[in-house]
């Protein structure tokens, strides 16, 4: 079966002169049973550490006002100028579906009044988010983000937790060790007002030598031109200005407690002074994760601190940090690791029967099975007793109960193992007893109501 994650070309029409079968659009997939199995898994992981660290979930729209992101993410940066799904209702209001959380996350703190409650204020989510970008390995325009926030509270203690907590979730994840944290501070925004003066000064009457993408950056954004991947725009950028030299001593001292704390959480990073990131949020702290031989290319994950939003979305000056990683690269890393997750859709017990009684009698074992936690699927049609083993065979069922004519003369149930191919009779009535025995108290897939599952 082709991976639906590899499949990045447009529809063709075939020749055959049917009509062709409907494709996902380009750089969308369909999260398939398997890969269902990952998200549950990392999902658990995000939520356990998160509630573990005071975080409580939110989620917010699908789609904001385009003016959200606008204002949030910075008119100029390459999500907003070019990667954003935006499209009017039919009041003509500009909508957007949201390309990342953050933004969206800050407006609801703003709208629902949150700085009310106990600072700082730990959030978390899951949720997919859109981009228009070029569809490639790692790259899709629909993909699934694991975040957090820390809003209401500025300490270099918090950004290391903030830091501590992504790690600890790679780490549980079992990637951890594929990537390095890169590390870099980008002072405040009257420090980086300055600095980015110097770099177009410099950069002055060096245009020639730019990429036509490198110039536009100049333009709206410099700091941008310090992560170009143009050959002479680096060789350029050696000799430029360093932003370090336009920190006063409350952003360096600022970033040299946080490398203390870091260093205290046996966190290894490499400082990068080239780390900007693509959004303009942020101030003082930024980290990404980058994968150990492919470097920036397919980062995991990344964040910082960004006090400055709040104000510029119409709220009070409130300080923040925060982190997202991309759940589809965190899962072709696990499989890369060969990293298995626990396979929760695994069946337990295949039903088989023969005649019209059996079958009576099956549907309601077949219900009080699956109300013990019972994995339990049955061919209720007619095939006889040896297709339906094998079909249990092809579900790779380990158990399977079998309820024939002479069962159900003699009031009893037979239960194979289907490994071992051994079998076992017993009295119909405590048929579901028996199976729990050879399934494992622990294995049993239990459900309380009122439990919230999700
Ligand atoms: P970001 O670096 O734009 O940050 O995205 C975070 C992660 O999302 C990336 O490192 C990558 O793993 C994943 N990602 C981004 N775009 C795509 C894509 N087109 N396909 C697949 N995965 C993708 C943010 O979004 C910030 N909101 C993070 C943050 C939270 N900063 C502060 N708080």
């Amino acid at each position: 079966m082709q991976n639906s994650y590899d499949r990045t070309e447009d529809n063709e029409d075939t020749e055959r002169g049917q009509v062709p079968p409907f494709q996902t659009p380009k750089g969308v997939h369909d999260i398939m049973p398997a890969d269902h199995e990952y998200h549950t898994f990392i999902k658990k992981v995000v939520r356990h550490r998160c509630r573990q660290a005071g975080f409580r979930r939110i989620t917010t729209p699908m789609f904001e006002f385009t003016d959200v992101f606008r204002r949030g993410l910075g008119d100029a940066t390459d999500i907003v100028s070019k990667e954003m799904y935006t499209f009017q209702d039919r009041k003509g209001r500009s909508l957007t579906l949201k390309p990342e959380s953050t933004a969206g996350v800050v407006r609801a703190y703003i709208q629902n009044n949150m700085k009310e409650l106990a600072q700082p204020v730990e959030l978390f989510y899951i949720e997919p988010h859109f981009r228009y970008d070029r569809p490639q390995k790692g790259r899709y325009r629909q993909f699934w983000q694991f975040g957090f926030e820390v809003i209401g509270e500025s300490d270099p203690a918090l950004d290391a937790q903030v830091i501590q907590l992504a790690y600890q979730i790679l780490d549980d994840l079992g990637i951890a060790q594929l990537f390095t944290l890169q590390l870099n501070t980008i002072g405040t925004n009257e420090e980086r007002v300055a600095y980015m003066q110097a770099l177009k000064d410099y950069y002055f009457g060096k245009e020639r030598y730019l990429s036509p993408d490198d110039k536009m950056r100049l333009e709206k954004n410099p700091l941008r031109i310090l992560d170009s991947k143009h050959e002479d725009t680096i060789i350029l950028n050696q000799s430029a200005p360093k932003m370090m030299d336009y920190f006063g001593d409350e952003t360096k001292a600022y970033h040299e407690e946080l490398k203390e704390y870091l260093t205290e959480l046996k966190i290894p990073w490499v400082d990068n002074a080239g780390l900007v990131r693509g959004l303009d949020y942020y101030s003082k702290t930024v980290f990404e994760f980058w994968d150990k031989t492919d470097g920036a290319q397919n980062a995991i994950g990344g964040g910082g601190r960004y006090d400055g939003l709040f104000e510029l979305m119409g709220g009070d000056p409130t300080p923040a940090c925060g982190f997202a990683a991309g759940m589809e690269r965190v899962i072709a890393n696990m499989k890369r690791e060969k990293i298995r997750v626990p396979r929760k859709d695994d069946l337990h017990v295949f039903v088989a029967q023969l005649g019209g009684i059996a079958k009576k009698k099956c549907l309601p074992l077949i219900k009080e099975l699956r109300e013990q936690g019972i994995r339990t699927m049955g061919a209720l049609g007619k095939g006889s007793i040896k297709v339906q083993l094998r079909l249990a065979d092809k579900f790779k069922v380990p158990y399977c109960v079998i309820l024939g004519i002479t069962e159900v003369r003699e009031g009893t149930a037979i239960i194979r193992d289907m490994k071992v191919g051994t079998q076992r009779t017993v009295p119909f009535e405590n048929t579901v007893e028996e199976v729990i025995k050879v399934i494992g108290e622990e294995n049993l897939d239990r459900y309380t109501p009122g439990e919230v599952i999700y």
